[in-house]
């Protein structure tokens, strides 16, 4: 596991954020539980690690704000779920789970909804954001890369 870290005061904040409705996609915050399944059906179906519906409540229930989905029409294609509190003195912000379905992916909806939830903490007052990806995804890698995260640590367990 890598852990990658970025400072919302420096490349991240300068990235354009997209318009609500953007590439005929709707964005929108999580807004109650009955977006729960949806959530956790497309984490579970496509992210490696398991997590139970208390991790799930844990995230959703205290960061509703910062939890997003897109729609193509009806249909919840991607999501991301993230956190935000204060870390050795400095608010810091936690990318917890981000899915796109296979279908959609490399049209930019990643992205737009990393940084829709950056957007979202750094009106919080989020001083740092960080994450931890596989060191196999290259995908997820090279995507927060390009938003100007920086490998910090390698977990080995
Ligand atoms: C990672 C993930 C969310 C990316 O979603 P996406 O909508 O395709 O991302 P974007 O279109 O915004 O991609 C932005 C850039 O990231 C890089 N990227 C994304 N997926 C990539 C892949 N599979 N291989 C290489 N580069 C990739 C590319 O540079 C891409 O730009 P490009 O398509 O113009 O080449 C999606 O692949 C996914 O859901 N994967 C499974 C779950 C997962 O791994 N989540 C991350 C956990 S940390």
């Amino acid at each position: 596991m890598a852990v990658v870290v970025g400072d919302p005061g420096g490349p991240v904040e300068s990235v354009e954020v997209a318009n609500d409705a953007d590439g005929g996609f709707t964005y929108r915050q999580y807004h109650n539980e009955r977006d729960l399944a949806q959530v956790m059906h497309l984490v579970d179906n496509e992210l490696s690690e398991p997590y139970s519906i208390f991790t799930y409540r844990y995230f959703l229930r205290n960061w509703p704000s910062l939890c997003y989905l897109v729609y193509d029409g009806d249909r919840c294609f991607g999501t991301i779920v993230c956190k935000l509190d204060e870390h050795a003195g400095r608010m810091r912000g936690y990318l917890a789970m981000l899915v796109v379905e296979r279908e959609y992916r490399h049209k930019g909806v990643g992205t737009q909804l990393v940084m829709k939830a950056i957007s979202g903490m750094i009106e919080q007052g989020c001083e740092e954001v960080t994450l931890e990806a596989e060191v196999t995804n290259q995908g997820a890698l090279k995507l927060y890369q390009n938003l100007g995260f920086i490998r910090d640590k390698r977990l080995r367990r």
